[in-house]
């Protein structure tokens, strides 16, 4: 039987749909906002992930697969307004994604911070904002096929061999373009 909503979302600890902030260790004047992807944040979710695309360290992102998965964003923006196009005026810094795969699991993807803003914990708390979210939907297994393995084991994942994943999620690797050979290590937690 499950518990009212209300009474999941403190189980959870924190309420998914609701931001939270760290301030940054080396400046305390310095605060980062993680919050849900909102419709306007998806051109700097595509320029984020195309830098490090082009730089062969992550996977690309279409726009609509951005849009298609923008439920499954959580944000990183600092509190400093800015002149650009960003969201809300703020800075987009970093987005990491939780997307449902198959029954009890759950992929993180399209992970990235903004290099300036890189080992400062922000990527430690995307990926902690997703754990939440999938203990919430009762998610035990959470796997993520990665080229920074040391950041996921830093996390509490430990590395998994490919073939302990599921075939259903290969069919979207047929639209890689690294398919059929993938270099990416494959990455699991248990919650
Ligand atoms: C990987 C990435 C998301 C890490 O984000 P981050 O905010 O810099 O990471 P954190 O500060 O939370 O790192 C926590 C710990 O993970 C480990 N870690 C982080 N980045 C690492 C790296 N590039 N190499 C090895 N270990 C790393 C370290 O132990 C780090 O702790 P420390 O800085 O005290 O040594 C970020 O570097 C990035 O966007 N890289 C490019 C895109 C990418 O590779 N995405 C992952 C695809 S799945």
């Amino acid at each position: 039987m499950y518990k009212s909503g209300k009474e999941r979302f403190e189980k959870a600890g924190v309420d998914i749909y609701f931001p939270s902030k760290i301030e940054i260790e080396d400046d305390p004047n310095k605060v980062v906002i993680f919050r849900k992807a909102l419709m306007c944040d998806v051109k700097s979710l595509y320029n984020l992930f195309s830098e490090y695309s082009k730089a062969g360290e992550m996977l690309p992102r279409s726009m609509i697969d951005i849009y298609v998965h923008l439920r499954d964003y959580y944000i990183a923006e600092t509190e400093i307004e800015t002149e650009g196009e960003e969201c809300r005026g703020y800075e987009l810094v970093g987005a990491c994604a939780l997307s449902i795969v198959w029954e009890n699991l759950a992929e993180i993807r399209s992970l990235a911070v903004k290099k300036p803003y890189a080992r400062k914990k922000i990527g430690t708390e995307l990926i902690r904002k997703c754990l939440i979210e999938a203990n919430f939907f009762k998610i035990t297994k959470i796997f993520a096929l990665t080229y920074k393995p040391q950041f996921f084991i830093y996390n509490g994942f430990k590395i998994i061999e490919k073939s302990e994943l599921p075939h259903k999620i290969w069919s979207d690797c047929i639209n890689c373009v690294k398919f059929p050979d993938c270099d990416e290590t494959a990455v699991m937690i248990q919650l």
